[in-house]
């Protein structure tokens, strides 16, 4: 750019920055700054300055922030050389002397618009004339209304290699070959680029035709062709429909972008004027910041496939270095082999709307790809998984956004390995729960003594759906010890009944006895037990007083007993519920990955470590054990 620093400077100077601002935002004195409700972003309170003295605007909310040349090149959609043009003729200056080329450029691309302008009139008239009988048949077919083809500007290209190029021949045919209108192939003379198809204008920010996309009539490949990259088209600094999208979009602080021109035509149909589309290509990090500067969090509404899923990821990926503080993405997504196009046809507006409603935040999209993309069973697995969040967190570029990313993966890794912040022994199944949070104490002389395994083993639910065993022994063995207890539990100890195994059926003998008789003494209960054969058992579970609980402890104290003894049966009681509902979850989870199954099963991991953490203090540490 042969444009130098003093020039721009002096351009800077002689620029009234608030005059230019004042043009499209109302602004109010404040103190010697204005303000304004940031036109870069959807908000109610002002909090975008501007300052003539420093010559520069800033949004608090937003962070946007720049000069009058910024100003014209982001806000108002123009070119860096058009934005100082612009700015230098409304100072009164002279575009500098050494800029000729540079200007010789832009009067060219003057040409080029005007042929792009020109060859979109033309295609206009075809597709209302007789040759374009096909195409409006299609466009009706589709469903396209003749107010919505008249506003994308759409046409149709005659079958033919020479009716455009005789159409505009006044521009030469260097300028047509240039706009990508005309092909030259070598020897041979240049012909029409597009025949025989629907046509559908790319129009920059500023609403000028730019590109061209041509959508054959009927089945054959290419199924679209597009205009090549041009001086005046860069594929991937565009989005098409930007201009029209820009305005609602920032009305609504919502911008979606589909994958296709067709999708965006059907939405802005359906009354969803804010869509865009790359076009055909990767998004780019170039039409992320410009999605940015609309909304803070765009959604991405690609098609249900394989494919477009794998584009929604890789704009995932790609958006991760751009994240800022409040600045994402959200992902739509669509039921699998429908486009936005197809699914407002078919289900209408609101069908749509309340995908939107649904859209996925972008953490949720990179977790569940992740943990879906490798086998999770071993702990090099797992370990693997760690390692890959890790380093998609670590790509983020501001450091909060990484710290904050960094934490909710690791958080979200425990939590599915049905793991506590503290160590684990083993997983029972994959996703399902785990142990609890074993509890270590302080000996006699201060050092931390942790839980002895079988201790962790012990209390290990071992199935889910089914008693612990363990807990279900303690609790039996307390009961016989506390038989004024059972009275109290009659009715959750009935819901035991149907319990199945040896234990079950213990238990269904200790209500029956309870139910003959209210005034229990140990010896009664005993003697009761042993008539219905379970005298072994009983005398068994009293003997078992190396359970670490206090009810199960000939010697503790009885209030203690009692009191732990009536929290143990609360926990047994909850945990098969819980843990069944883990296991439905966790295989919902596994099959659909949606946020409503993965908040649901994160709140039952929640409930059930709560119930192993309450487990967890009941148990008596070894000190206790030792002790009197
Ligand atoms: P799709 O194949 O999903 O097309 O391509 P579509 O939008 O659903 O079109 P219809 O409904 O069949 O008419 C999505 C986008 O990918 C680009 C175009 O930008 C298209 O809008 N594309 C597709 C191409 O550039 N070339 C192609 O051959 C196909
Ligand atoms: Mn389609």
């Amino acid at each position: 750019m042969s444009l130098t620093p003093a020039f721009l400077d002096e351009l800077r100077a002689r620029t009234l920055l608030s005059g230019l601002v004042a043009k499209t935002v109302k602004l109010q004195k404040a103190g010697r700054e204005f303000r304004a409700c940031c036109p870069f972003h959807n908000e109610k309170t002002p909090s975008f300055y501007v300052n003539d003295d420093k010559g520069f605007y800033h949004c608090f909310g937003c962070g946007a922030h720049g000069d009058a040349i910024r100003w014209m090149t982001d806000q108002r959609g123009l070119p860096f050389i058009d934005a100082v043009k612009e700015l230098v003729q409304a100072a009164g200056m002279e575009m500098p002397e050494q800029d000729r080329r540079s200007a010789e450029k832009a009067e060219r691309a003057k040409g080029l618009h005007e042929a792009m302008e020109d060859a979109a009139k033309f295609f206009i008239d075809k597709l209302n004339g007789i040759e374009g009988a096909e195409a409006r048949a299609v466009l009706k077919k589709r469903g396209i209304t003749d107010e919505t083809a008249r506003a994308f500007g759409m046409g149709y290209s005659p079958d033919s290699r020479g009716k455009l190029k005789e159409a505009l021949k006044g521009y030469g045919d260097p300028m047509l070959v240039e706009a990508g209108l005309l092909i030259s192939v070598e020897k041979k003379d240049p012909y029409d680029r597009f025949r025989g198809r629907l046509m559908i204008p790319i129009r920059d920010v500023r609403g000028r035709t730019i590109a061209f996309g041509g959508r054959i009539i009927g089945d054959g490949e290419p199924k679209y062709l597009n205009s090549p990259e041009t001086p005046l088209f860069d594929k991937g600094r565009t989005l098409y429909n930007l201009d029209r999208a820009q305005a609602a979009a920032r009305k609504s602080g919502r911008i979606i972008a589909v994958e296709g021109y067709m999708d965006v035509i059907a939405l802005a149909q359906a009354g969803f004027a804010e869509a865009v589309a790359p076009l055909g290509t990767a998004m780019t990090e170039h039409q992320l910041e410009r999605l940015w500067r609309i909304a803070d969090v765009p959604l991405l509404c690609f098609d249900g496939d394989s494919a477009g899923q794998k584009a929604a990821l890789r704009a995932a990926h790609r958006a991760m270095p751009m994240l800022e503080p409040g600045r994402s993405l959200a992902f739509v997504t669509l039921p699998d082999g429908l486009d936005p196009d197809d699914l407002v046809r078919a289900q209408g507006p609101a069908a749509f709307e309340a995908l939107l409603a649904k859209a996925q935040p972008l953490v949720d999209r990179l977790w569940e790809s992740e943990i879906a993309a490798e086998p999770l069973d071993t702990p090099e697995q797992r370990a693997g998984l760690k390692r890959r969040l890790a380093a998609l967190a670590d790509g983020i570029g501001d450091s909060n956004v990484k710290h904050e990313y960094l934490a909710e993966f690791r958080e979200r890794a425990d939590l599915h390995f049905g793991r506590g912040p503290r160590n684990f022994e083993s997983r029972p199944q994959r996703g399902g729960g785990g142990a609890p949070p074993a509890r270590g104490k302080r000996d006699k002389r201060g050092n931390w003594v942790p839980p002895e395994p079988p201790l962790t083993q012990q209390t290990r639910s071992l199935q889910a759906g089914g008693l612990d065993p363990i807990l279900a022994k303690a609790v039996l063995a307390g009961l016989i010890r506390h038989p004024a207890e059972i009275a109290r539990h009659m009715e959750v100890l009935g819901s035991l009944r149907g319990a199945s195994g040896a234990l079950g059926k213990l238990f269904e003998a200790v209500v029956d006895v309870a139910l003959e008789d209210r005034q229990l003494d140990r010896t009664k209960v005993l003697t009761i037990l042993a008539k219905s054969g379970f005298d072994q058992m009983a005398s068994e579970l009293l003997r078992a007083d190396t359970l670490p609980f206090s009810f199960t402890r000939p010697q503790a104290e009885e209030k203690k007993a009692r009191e732990d003894l009536n929290e143990a049966i609360a926990v047994m009681v909850a945990r098969p519920a819980v843990d069944a509902a883990l296991a439905e979850a966790t295989a919902a989870m596994l099959e659909r990955f949606d946020d409503e199954s993965f908040a649901r099963q994160t709140a039952l991991l929640r409930q059930r470590q709560e119930l192993e953490t309450r487990l967890a203090n009941l148990m008596l540490a070894d000190d206790e054990n030792l002790e009197d």
